[in-house]
């Protein structure tokens, strides 16, 4: 590993598991977390901030939470309490935050961390890409400032939310396609390798024996979703997932190719269409990220929820 940490900020919709996300990546020693930024997603935005400050004090740091967009940059908000319960931590009994939100919002903190990381600042999104296609409206010259984003989002077949559409694109699709279009260089964790990133039953009771507050947390906002028909044989980790390929991409594989978001379509609202399964001449713009070692994404999920 390159001594050089990654000034990284996570921006997210807690929600389970971008809560599963933020204890592994606050436990990845190639990372130099600078930010969390929040935005309506999972749930709405007062509670994805809520949860936000909630686990960073269980995380034990005092990383600033900047909130961000309540809703999509064009259209209604969409939310899944059906997957994370109405208050977006399946209603688990976590302390109240002792500390507050920043006053100043996600977009100008994602900026103002550009500007000041020279360059060098990664992003990873794991919820809908509102703050961010916020901060590229804003900012005419954020696209050069970012070295790169990775996604959880998309999918290059299939979808959670319609047959087309995975939740966080599908949420806001505007966005999603103004982050496609940057130029900034881009990692999408679609549906694709997400689902192929799980834990199984045995695993997260493995990190719930752990005895620590962490790993029981761990346990309580994945252990709900194992085994469900879309993921038979464990509990998909779609958040931690672009998390650990951001610190660890020798456990994934990835390929070149074009990507845009679907946005006028009624029943394709959110799809990322990619040529990856054609012989479309586009110019490329994202690695997508289509498979992994299971068995070594999983030890090195073990390994770092060990390190609380
Ligand atoms: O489709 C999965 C994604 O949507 C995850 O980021 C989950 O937290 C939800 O936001
Ligand atoms: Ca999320």
């Amino acid at each position: 590993m390159s001594e050089k940490k990654i000034p990284v900020i996570i921006d997210c919709d807690p929600g389970c598991d971008d809560t599963a996300a933020l204890l592994l990546a606050f436990r990845c020693p190639e990372f130099d977390i600078r930010a969390v930024t929040t935005v309506s997603g999972n749930v709405s935005l007062d509670k994805t901030t809520y949860n936000a400050l909630r686990v960073t004090e269980v995380i034990g740091t005092d990383v600033p939470v900047h909130a961000g967009a309540d809703r999509p940059m064009f259209r209604e908000p969409v939310y899944a309490p059906h997957v994370h319960g109405e208050d977006g931590l399946l209603g688990i009994g976590l302390p109240a935050p002792k500390k507050t939100a920043s006053s100043v919002h996600a977009w100008d903190a994602i900026y103002r961390e550009a500007e000041a990381q020279k360059g060098e600042l990664e992003i990873i999104a794991v919820g809908p890409l509102t703050n961010l296609g916020i901060a590229l409206a804003k900012y005419g010259d954020l696209a050069e400032k970012i070295k790169r984003i990775v996604i959880m989002g998309g999918a290059a077949q299939g979808g959670n939310v319609t047959p087309c559409a995975e939740f966080n694109i599908y949420v806001d699709p505007e966005a999603a396609d103004l982050v496609m279009k940057s130029g900034i260089p881009l990692c999408v964790c679609g549906l694709d390798v997400t689902l192929k990133a799980y834990l199984t039953a045995a695993e997260i009771r493995e990190i719930k024996a752990m005895g620590t507050p962490q790993g029981s947390l761990f346990g309580a906002v994945t252990e709900q979703n194992c085994e469900k028909v879309f993921c038979p044989a464990g509990a998909p980790l779609h958040d931690p997932a672009a998390v650990l390929f951001a610190a660890y991409p020798d456990l994934f594989t990835a390929q070149r190719c074009w990507m845009r978001v679907e946005t006028a379509g009624e029943l394709t609202r959110g799809k990322t269409v990619t040529d990856c399964w054609s012989d479309a001449q586009k110019e490329a713009n994202v690695d997508l990220v289509l498979d992994l070692d299971r068995e070594r994404f999983a030890a090195k999920v073990k390994a770092l929820m060990a390190e609380y």
